[in-house]
């Protein structure tokens, strides 16, 4: 079970330094009751070397919410996977929905980016997700698998963890209503699906499909108690240390 952080645009670096220290903290006094269960923060790029550091002690991993898909280049304003890895990051996510839509980033672009994010070790979360109007349409199972072909294309993996994929129906993100259990365990099996097709079945099925859009301490055990969803990708609810590892107690 993983339960992974995205801060997206949110603490300056004091309050993300404090951030991280709650977490740690947290982890420290409750370790015996974590059990089976992963740990994860992606915070803002500036927030890296601090919250790595504040974190250092616990078994938290540190994550990017995004990278550029080249080494380096004339490219302002871009941070590169050999950046990332250099200050100790272990993943990064990729696609997110708000990426897709204020910026046009497409499922190639989300390709390139996961094959260079396996060409420097980091772990690509790749987010996919359909809008309101598609699930209404009955679009939502074609949509995200194009989304999981696109931008898995040429992407090898040799184990389960070397890929993450989080599945965030856009229509739940920052709403505070998340998706039915059932809802989202029945597109999670699409994807695993999808994944069983292309890497076969003992790696697909050990791949963690993470669940995001509005997961919380008190819907948290419905959507992890699904088959096929193994954590959440938490936005809102993993900027406090308590709500974020309430979450985890919930796995
Ligand atoms: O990447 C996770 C994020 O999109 C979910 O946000 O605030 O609905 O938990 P939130």
């Amino acid at each position: 079970m993983l339960v992974a952080g995205n801060w997206k645009m949110n603490t300056d670096v004091p309050e993300g330094r404090a951030l991280a220290d709650a977490i740690a903290e947290g982890l420290s006094s409750t370790a015996a009751d974590r059990g089976d269960v992963d740990f994860l923060v992606c915070p803002p790029y500036v927030h890296l070397p601090a919250v790595r550091e504040a974190l250092a002690d616990v078994p938290v991993a540190v994550g990017a919410q995004d990278m550029h898909a080249q080494d380096e280049g004339a490219y302002t304003g871009d941070v590169s996977a050999p950046m990332l890895s250099s200050i100790g990051c272990d993943a990064v996510i990729l696609g997110h929905s708000e990426r897709r839509t204020y910026y046009d980033e497409t499922d190639a672009e989300v390709n390139a980016k996961a094959q260079q994010a396996r060409a420097h070790d980091l772990v690509p979360i790749v987010c996919v997700g359909e809008t309101l109007e598609q699930r209404k349409a009955g679009e939502a199972d074609t949509v995200v698998r194009s989304q999981v072909d696109g931008a898995l294309s040429d992407v090898s993996i040799d184990g389960a963890d070397e890929l993450i994929v989080a599945y965030e129906p856009i229509w739940a993100i920052g709403t505070g209503e998340s998706a039915a259990a059932e809802q989202a365990q029945a597109m999670h099996a699409v994807i695993r699906d999808d994944l069983r097709e292309r890497y076969g079945g003992d790696v697909a099925d050990e791949v963690p499909l993470l669940y995001g859009g509005s997961m919380k301490p008190h819907n948290a055990y419905g959507l992890l108690s699904q088959p096929d969803i193994d954590g959440g990708l938490i936005g809102s609810a993993s900027l406090e240390a308590e709500s974020f590892l309430g979450i985890a107690e919930k796995a």
